[in-house]
């Protein structure tokens, strides 16, 4: 009786997962498009969540666990809700990618070892090319490109994705 009260429980709180589980039939085979829409419900795959879908399907978690860490497009970390990408590729790295980096870094307050901000607004990360070398160094912030950049640019654009949030938060609370 107690189990299957725990049973719900866990099933309510995974009611997402649920849903995309369903939508594959739960099919072992799917597992990366399963974890694919989780990673996009939830911006990243949480471990309870891994051990939760490695039951459901019948496998065991190092299974899931190991397909998850195998491939770079899943995170086990928390992301952040605007990903900001700084291109490290050649033509930027020679126009000062570094600097660009660290005032990003600088300006969201990362300690030396977080890629996230602790509000969970932000991630940070570089990446090589992204096609806007005519433009270096350039960053991306979600699907926007953002060229020749240097620190006062870099806070400019932080400061005004930073009061857009902002308004979208105050927005939420007066609805
Ligand atoms: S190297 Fe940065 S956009 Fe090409």
């Amino acid at each position: 009786m107690e189990n299957s009260k725990q049973e719900q429980t866990l099933v309510r709180k995974f009611e997402k997962v649920n849903r995309i589980l369903e939508k594959h039939s739960y099919n072992q085979s799917d597992l990366i498009g399963i974890l694919q829409e989780i990673q996009e419900e939830y911006r990243y795959l949480p471990e309870e969540i891994l051990t939760y879908v490695a039951t459901a399907l019948g496998v065991s978690p190092a299974y899931v666990y190991g397909v998850a860490t195998f491939y770079a497009q899943f995170s086990l970390k928390p992301k952040g809700k605007r990903i900001i990408r700084v291109c490290d590729g050649t033509a930027c790295h020679v126009r000062g990618s570094q600097t660009v980096l660290k005032a990003v870094r600088e300006y969201l307050g990362l300690k030396p070892d977080e890629d996230t901000t602790p509000d969970l607004l932000f991630t940070v990360e570089t990446v090589a090319c992204i096609g806007a070398c005519a433009l270096a160094p350039a960053m991306m912030i979600d699907d926007q490109v953002f060229g020749q950049m240097d620190q006062e640019k870099v806070e400019q654009t932080l400061e005004s994705i930073i009061q857009e949030e902002k308004g979208e938060e105050a927005n939420v609370f007066s609805q």
